[in-house]
């Protein structure tokens, strides 16, 4: 079975959050259960590939050429496709996302001829279900929605004079929704199969809290969607072997994350108090805003905050302020920065993720390995991975009481260290849910 998969992001060559993580992981995990994969992104400024030769795609009643690379890395090939216009320092982000990720999936179309199954990964591969059923490229398609919130929408006009798609795709072919043309939904729609990256939120998108619109589209598709909870590079995210941190750990001696813990407060000027970190971009899905709300009432009840994150400019000038004005309690750092998130996983006493939704999220995961209990929201995949008082803990709440709730029941814990080891006990690794995913590949093919 040849397999293909088409993302916007995989780590490391390209990270902006969570996908970058699944992408660059799940297929070392197939591979260890004999199933080969190839990796098509896009050729990002300084990605070190080697160039191969070039194609071509129609664009905009014109020929395009794009430059096409291999690599390999960790036993896994990538094919990167090269446009002119991702040659720059983000992957996405920018005005224009919604028509360089069109060009970029036309082209990886051309590339896809030799595929039993193509697996596309959000809204900047969603146009592939439908253009395999055009009969652009033969093969089954699964579609992972790891975010509902963005779509990828845009007005009609320019759409089909850029794809020279037939015009009645916009309705026959699940383009349109109200009134615009909907990526998202189009993947949905077309492909074969449509995954989701956690149990809950499979449930929760299906509802009108939780659909962001789209929930009519997959009530009527509920057949065909499931959630699979991410797995985690168990190797990469290891507190025994992380080649960030100093002191390493495992559960059988936690001395080296108290060492870390002490150098990462001493460096950053930090008090010697319960220490909450927050590893996140800075988006209104994450709930960072509540945090800032829930501020006075966090000091108050002792805890320290250690911050790191990008994103929102409102919410980077608001942390940054904050941290001035409370020294010894409060450390911002903004930007994305690697080095620094290990440290805080493996550092703070507790992990803060007061999420308004979250699919799947990997970062309490990453912080239960590090024997940093989570103190989260109860929706979507946080739900599914944290169990409350016995891994980390949950708030209902989506404001500041709940936030302040969730902190003060962290601290009312008779016993934080037995919460870190069952947490740090926990099964986050790809195994099982690499095996779901290689049986659904399997029956999709099997049955085509
Ligand atoms: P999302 O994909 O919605 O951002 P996840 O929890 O699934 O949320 O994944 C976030 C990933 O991005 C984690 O690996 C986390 O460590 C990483 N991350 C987020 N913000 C930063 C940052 N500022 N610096 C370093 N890593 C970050
Ligand atoms: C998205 C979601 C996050 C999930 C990640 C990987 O970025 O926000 O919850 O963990 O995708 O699937």
């Amino acid at each position: 079975m040849r397999v293909a998969f088409v993302a916007s992001e995989a780590f490391p060559f390209a990270k902006v959050g969570g996908l970058g993580d699944v992408v660059g992981s799940l297929p070392q995990a197939l591979r260890k259960k004999g199933l080969e994969t190839t990796i098509f992104i896009p050729w990002y400024w300084g990605i070190n590939g080697y160039y191969v030769g070039e194609g071509h795609f129609n664009f905009a009643g014109g020929r395009e050429q794009f430059g096409i690379g291999h690599l390999e890395h960790g036993g896994v090939r990538y094919v990167l496709v090269g446009l002119p216009d991702f040659a720059r320092d983000k992957p996405y982000g920018y005005e224009d996302d919604f028509r360089r990720f069109v060009r970029f999936q036309m082209a990886v179309a051309e590339l896809l001829r030799d595929f039993d199954l193509v697996h596309c990964h959000d809204w900047q591969a969603a146009l592939l279900p439908l253009l395999r059923n055009l009969g652009w490229f033969p093969g089954r398609t699964v579609y992972t929605i790891h975010n509902l919130a963005y779509q990828g929408i845009w007005g009609s006009q320019d759409f089909y004079a850029w794809t020279g798609l037939p015009g009645e795709t916009y309705y026959g072919g699940g383009l349109e929704h109200r009134g615009a043309i909907n990526l998202m939904k189009c993947g949905i729609v077309n492909a074969d199969a449509v995954t989701t990256v956690s149990p809950r939120y499979a449930w929760e998108i299906t509802t009108p809290e939780g659909g962001e619109g789209l929930d009519g589209v997959l009530r009527a598709l509920r057949w065909k969607l499931r959630g699979i909870l991410n797995g985690l590079d168990t190797e990469y995210w290891n507190p025994a072997t992380d080649r960030y941190l100093k002191h390493r750990y495992s559960v059988e001696d936690l001395s080296g994350k108290y060492q870390t813990r002490a150098e990462l407060l001493a460096e950053f000027g930090l008090e010697d108090r319960p220490t909450l970190g927050v590893v996140s971009r800075f988006a209104y899905q994450k709930g960072i805003d509540l945090i800032l709300g829930a501020l006075p009432g966090l000091m108050e009840l002792g805890v320290n905050l250690f911050v790191l994150g990008s994103g929102d400019p409102n919410l980077e000038r608001s942390f940054a302020w904050v941290a001035d004005r409370h020294p010894g309690r409060i450390t911002y750092v903004q930007g994305y920065n690697e080095p620094l998130a290990h440290r805080i996983y493996a550092g703070c006493d507790g992990f803060l993720m007061p999420s308004r939704f979250e699919p799947c999220g990997l970062a309490q995961m990453i912080a239960m390995r590090y024997g940093t209990p989570p103190i989260a929201r109860a929706v979507g995949g946080l739900i599914d991975t944290v169990r409350h008082w016995e891994t980390g803990f949950l708030f209902e709440s989506m404001d500041a009481g709940g936030v302040w709730w969730g902190v003060s029941e962290f601290l009312k814990h008779p016993d934080r260290k037995q919460v870190a080891l069952n947490g740090m006990r926990e099964d986050f690794s790809w195994e099982k849910p690499a095996t779901e995913y290689l049986e659904l590949y399997r029956g999709l093919v099997a049955h085509g």
